[in-house]
């Protein structure tokens, strides 16, 4: 057990650290990359999670500390990067950005957190995607800001202990329930974004309209809210893909028909939903009597990974109510097979089994 938080740092891998900021970027990443909030007070809605980081950013200014370590959960798009670069602004500190998967070896969060200075804030998205051996690097670096290094193998190996400069880790993650008690434990901080109603989607994509110089009518705006799954970054996708079609087939002004009529044609539904998740709700109604049934079915049925079911479609299928998890597996809900005007299955199919009682 003592040696499970040691690095062992070969001289090989001491090379810098690639991170996500330098991946490159397709038009749509650019587009909301430059609408992304940089402060508190530009930020729109997950007033739970806004109101109280600012409190908690004010008290670790004050007290000239580094923030305390922040966990952010929630599904993709709901602002969890935007959420680590304001907290780094706000904090006048730099942002040093990573994820989970590409850090493959200790000595590869070594080097992420050796280049930190006071204050940084160090941001790790799919931190539920760590390898357990480097996870446990953090954990003395999180609680004591210390890093054991082994260097060099076999009997010349020796054990060194460095002191970390006080920095603030911020933590993303789509699947709150794959990290570990003892990794979530040691953030002070854990918010849990949710789904965006569609006032806060409207005054974004306004917000967004204004900065790219888009016209565009409030009840436009309402209209593509509507359609945009409670996610900013679809709020933003569509608000382009309208805006093209305004321009193209209008005279460049978003109003509420031009906003229905592109939604229409790009097949975004009234509630949001797009060809894979009519394909997801279609196939468990047409395939398997509306369930109870299995991830792993699913998947092979409509071929989706499940980590994507899980992680992208299913939870806003569930939020508005169209898809239930259970124990014996998914379940089409009454206001799915209502909103394709299909008649559901007997209402007895629908009784849950006597272990949910
Ligand atoms: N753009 C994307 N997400 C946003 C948010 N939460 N507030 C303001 N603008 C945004």
């Amino acid at each position: 057990m003592a040696n499970l938080n040691k690095v062992k740092i070969m001289p090989d891998t001491l090379e810098p650290v690639d991170t996500r900021n330098a991946m490159p970027l397709d038009e749509d990443g650019q587009f909301e990359l430059s609408l992304r909030p940089t402060r508190l007070a530009e930020y729109i809605g997950q007033r739970r999670a806004a109101d109280n980081l600012k409190i908690f950013i004010r008290a670790a200014l004050n007290r000239r500390e580094a923030l305390d370590h922040v966990l952010l959960t929630g599904p993709p798009g709901l602002g969890k990067t935007t959420l680590a670069n304001i907290v780094a602004n706000e904090m006048g500190a730099v942002l040093h950005s990573t994820a989970g998967p590409i850090i493959e070896k200790s000595g590869d969060l070594a080097a992420q957190l050796t280049a930190l200075q006071t204050g940084d804030v160090l941001f790790i998205d799919e931190i539920h995607r760590l390898n357990p051996a480097i996870e446990e690097v953090l954990y003395p670096a999180m609680e004591d800001y210390q890093l054991d290094l082994m260097i060099g193998q076999g009997p010349a190996a020796k054990s060194i202990k460095l002191d970390l400069p006080k920095f603030t880790l911020v933590g993303a993650t789509t699947r709150a329930g794959l990290i570990t008690a003892p990794l979530r434990g040691r953030f002070g901080i854990v918010f849990n974004l949710d789904f965006y109603n569609h006032e806060d989607l409207t005054t974004i994509i306004l917000r967004s309209a204004d900065i790219v110089g888009a016209i565009i009518e409030e009840d436009g705006a309402k209209e593509i809210a509507r359609r945009a799954r409670g996610t900013p970054r679809i709020a933003n996708r569509l608000l382009r893909r309208v805006r093209d079609y305004a321009e193209v087939d209008y005279d460049g002004r978003i109003t509420i028909d031009v906003a229905k009529d592109a939604l229409n044609r790009m097949e975004v539904d009234t509630f949001g939903l797009d060809e894979t998740d009519r394909k997801l709700l279609l196939s468990i109604i047409e395939k398997f009597g509306g369930g109870p049934v299995g991830l792993g079915t699913i998947s092979a049925s409509i071929h989706e990974e499940k980590d994507s079911i899980e992680e992208i479609i299913e939870p806003y299928l569930i939020q508005i109510g169209f898809l239930n998890r259970t124990p014996r597996g998914r379940m089409v809900t009454t206001h799915a097979y209502q909103h394709f005007g299909i008649n559901p299955p007997s209402a007895s199919a629908f009784v849950p089994p006597p272990s949910l009682f």
